[in-house]
Parts: structure tokens; C-alpha cells; sequence
């Protein structure tokens, strides 16, 4: 990664990388996935970081995939839950793209079964506590990068506590139109005071990457 990567010895370095329509959407059109991942794999994360309903939206899907097991060398899955939606946690971890899957609850998330085999951190009250996940993260399990996946409401509450170092936004050449019912800065765009262009790069079917720096706190 370049200059403006992961910092050594700092907190993890945050980046979303989000496919989107031309009007932002998330949802509501097709994208590349081949590309999307492709690009998506040059981030070589530490942590995937996604919120509950990106996994819950691939429940059926997940039901009937391969399960090859873990991926040793794959980054952990950690799942923003607040309320304990998840139940495949079983599946997550063997779907062969992570190494482990971590529950992110807090003090208001329901009684888990004693049985479900899965680790759990438990930060905040009311909702998962973002920063100091981030913060455990990245001094108990060593994360240098974190890749946030989220159809927008992950991700615009990290950018409303200034949280992410890098907004990666792979730009499809289509409108979602009333089908777009997500959009990647979440139902409320936070103020961003300096959104800095690091680097943009287009592709064959119109699609094009952007790369914005943000000013996350320190
Ligand atoms: N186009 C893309 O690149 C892309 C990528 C991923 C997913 N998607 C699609 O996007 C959809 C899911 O996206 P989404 O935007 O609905 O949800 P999401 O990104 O999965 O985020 C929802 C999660 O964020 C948590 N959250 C939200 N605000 C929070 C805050 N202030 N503090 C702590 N936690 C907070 C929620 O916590 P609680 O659990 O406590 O409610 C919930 O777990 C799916 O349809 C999926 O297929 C698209």
C-alpha cells in the first residue's frame, strides 16, 4: 500500500470499500462482483468488519454454500450485532473466505445460547461501542487493517464518529433508481470536513474506483 496506508504501530488503519451506483446506492443494482473483491483483496485486511445485516441479507445463500472451513491464513470476520440477529455463525466460519468469526455485542444485546461456539466481544451500552472495538482489535488481535463491507449504516455511523482513514468507492455505470434503497454513507451523510482523493483508476464496463482519505481522530 502507499504512503497513505496502514500506519505502523497506530491504531488500525479503517477503509470501506463499498460498490455503488452512479446516485450511490448499495443496493438495487448488480454489481462486478469479480472486480469488486479483486480490489477488495489489495487491502490484504486483518479484519473483515461488517455489520448484521450484510450477512443476514446472504442468509439463504450462505445456508447452501461449500463449506471448506476455516481459511488459516484469512482475515477474522468480525459482525457488528447489537441485537443477536446472527445464527449462522457455524456457516460464516467455514465458508472459506475467514479464519475465524468474532459476535461484537454490547449491554443491551440479548441472552446468547451458552452453546453457540462462537467468541464474542462485548463493548458498549445501548450499541456496540465502534471505537473501542476498533481499539480492541487492534491491540488483542494485531489488526493493522481493518475492511469495512456494509451496505451504508456501518459505514455512516464510522464516518459520524470519524472512525475510517479511507473511503473506497468502486463506481458502476448504472442507477438503481427506486430499487437503491440503501446508500453508501447511510440514511444521514455525516459532515466531512476534508475528503482528500488518493487515487482513481477506470476500468473496462465503465466502472471506476475512487479513493478518498478522510480525517479520522487520533
Ligand atoms: N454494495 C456493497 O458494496 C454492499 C456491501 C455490503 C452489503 N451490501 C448490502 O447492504 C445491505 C446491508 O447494509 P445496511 O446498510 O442495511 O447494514 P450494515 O452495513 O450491515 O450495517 C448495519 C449494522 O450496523 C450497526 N450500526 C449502525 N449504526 C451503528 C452505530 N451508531 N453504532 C453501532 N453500530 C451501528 C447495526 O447495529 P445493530 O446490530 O446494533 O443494529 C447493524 O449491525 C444488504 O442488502 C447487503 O446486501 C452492499
Amino acid at each position: 500500500m502507499a504512503a497513505d496506508g496502514p500506519n505502523v504501530n497506530q491504531r488500525p488503519y479503517v477503509v470501506a470499500h463499498v460498490a455503488i451506483s452512479l446516485e450511490g446506492a448499495t443496493t438495487g443494482f448488480l454489481p462486478d462482483l469479480g472486480k469488486f473483491y479483486q480490489l477488495a483483496s489489495t487491502f490484504a485486511e486483518d479484519v473483515t468488519l461488517v455489520g448484521a445485516d450484510t450477512p443476514l441479507a446472504q442468509e439463504a445463500a450462505l445456508a447452501t454454500a461449500p463449506r471448506p472451513g476455516p481459511a488459516p491464513d484469512g482475515p477474522l470476520l468480525a459482525v457488528v450485532d447489537g441485537k443477536a440477529r446472527i445464527r449462522q455463525w457455524d456457516a460464516l466460519r467455514d465458508v472459506g473466505h475467514w479464519s475465524d468469526v468474532l459476535a461484537l455485542h454490547c449491554g443491551v444485546t440479548p441472552p446468547r445460547s451458552p452453546g453457540r461456539g462462537v467468541r464474542e466481544l462485548v463493548t458498549g451500552d445501548e450499541r456496540v461501542d465502534l471505537a473501542e472495538a476498533i481499539d480492541i482489535l487492534g491491540r488483542q488481535a494485531n489488526a493493522k487493517v481493518i475492511r469495512v463491507d456494509s451496505g451504508g449504516a456501518l459505514i455512516g455511523a464510522l464516518l459520524s464518529a470519524r472512525l475510517l482513514d479511507e473511503v473506497s468507492l468502486l463506481i458502476h455505470p448504472c442507477l438503481a433508481g427506486p430499487e437503491g434503497l440503501r446508500f453508501w454513507y447511510g440514511t444521514q451523510p455525516a459532515a466531512t470536513a476534508d475528503m482528500r482523493l488518493m487515487a482513481s483508476e477506470s476500468f473496462d464496463g465503465g466502472l471506476v474506483w475512487l479513493r478518498y482519505r478522510t480525517s479520522p481522530r487520533q
